[in-house]
């Protein structure tokens, strides 16, 4: 390869091995068998099903991506929105856009600009700023290129959309006078981002909204606009354990509400009930004792456990330490799931050993 390709061999090995990396990431967007990548730029694009739920959000729009990159979200916003536009501060990413999206016939329009100096006028605007960069993430919202507050201020009074990461300060948005909605968004069970989607843009009376995308292509959502009557009682036939964009958007009453389930503790996350909502995994409750490893092992070798999967909040263990403590050699998969129960004085770690039921949640690769 080094004769024939000399000084290029390298870059096409790299190329090579990025586009099977990215296979998997942006599959659904159409044939990507001849993109082209840098190493971040994979890395920072957003996942194809996340990126195709926001677009179908947008449909119908005018929408103008200001930080486009190699072009993956205008790849899903050029199927849904009525015209889309792309630019980008870095001439090399934008011009791996252009060859990705075959513009300028690709139906996208292209240019360098940056994103703190608009350059369209009426288009819902769409923000992927840098968290990353030379390896490194950047989780000061003020970090971001370009910085979150900037974008917030050079757009205020227009339709905007901010993709931010899933750990933001919720409360440092709202005081940098955002006052829109939130979305949570997770795919195969790993959250990936917490979008920005400003009042224009955002669902009626809604503030937090979780958005739970599986592989098939299926979403499952729910926003604080629903009702959040969850009751507080003791564990019914299943514990459930909410989704991750659940429970980040602070929506884990709303779903409790929704499918008749209770909270174990009004400040742990862990659901109850004696139905499965649908699609749910859920842990069947086999046995309850108070969270002590001598009486937890007992219980567990009584039931012939060998694969332990450990779920824990709010009590100080560390699962793996715990397994391998445990010395478990039976045959049967169980689960724990172990919580702090009740408050002050009366509160107490509590262990319950279940069955586990439903579908098991996947794990995505790559986007942060
Ligand atoms: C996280 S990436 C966007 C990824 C893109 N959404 C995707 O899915 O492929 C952030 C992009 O912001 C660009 N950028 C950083 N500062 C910018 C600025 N001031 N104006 C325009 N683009 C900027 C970077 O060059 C980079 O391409």
């Amino acid at each position: 390869m080094g004769a024939r390709f000399g000084a290029r061999a390298a870059i096409l090995v790299e190329t090579t091995l990025l586009r099977r990396r990215a296979a998997d990431k942006l599959a659904g967007l159409g044939d990507i068998s001849d993109w082209l990548f840098t190493d971040e730029a994979l890395q920072q694009a957003t996942a194809a099903s996340v990126a195709r739920h926001r677009a179908r959000r947008l449909a119908g729009l005018l929408v103008h991506d200001v930080t486009c990159s190699i072009g993956t979200e205008l790849a899903a916003l050029r199927s849904t929105v009525s015209r889309v536009v792309g630019s980008d501060i870095d001439p090399v990413r934008l011009k791996m856009a252009r060859h990705n999206l075959g513009a300028p016939d690709g139906g996208v329009d292209l240019c360098r600009a940056d994103a703190l100096h608009p350059v369209t006028r009426d288009a819902a605007v769409v923000v992927d700023p840098a968290r990353r960069s030379s390896g490194r993430r950047r989780f000061n919202p003020a970090d971001y290129q370009p910085g979150l507050g900037s974008l917030l201020d050079t757009y205020r009074g227009r339709d905007l959309v901010v993709k931010c990461s899933p750990g933001i300060d919720f409360d440092h948005v709202g005081r940098l006078g955002f006052d829109g909605e939130i979305e949570v968004t997770s795919y195969c069970g790993s959250v990936r981002e917490a979008c920005l989607w400003s009042a224009g843009l955002a669902g009626r009376d809604v503030r937090r909204r979780a958005s739970v995308l599986d592989r098939g292509g299926q979403v499952t959502q729910i926003t604080s606009a629903e009702p959040d009557d969850c009751p507080v009682r003791p564990a019914g036939r299943w514990i459930i354990d909410p989704d991750g964009a659940i429970v980040r958007a602070g929506l884990v009453r709303h779903y409790g509400a929704r499918h008749g389930l209770w909270q174990l503790d009004p400040d742990i996350a862990y659901l109850s009930g004696d139905r499965l909502p649908p699609g749910e995994r859920g842990f069947e409750v086999l046995e309850q004792l108070a969270f002590d490893e001598r009486r937890l092992r007992q219980a567990l070798t009584r039931l012939d456990c060998g694969a332990l999967e450990i779920l824990v909040r709010g009590v100080g263990v560390d699962p793996d330490m715990l397994r391998r403590r445990l010395r478990l050699r039976g045959s049967r998969p169980l689960s724990v799931v172990i919580a702090r129960i009740g408050s002050g004085a009366a509160s107490r770690a509590t262990a319950f050993v279940c069955r586990s039921l439903g579908v098991t949640p996947g794990y995505a690769d790559g986007d942060y």
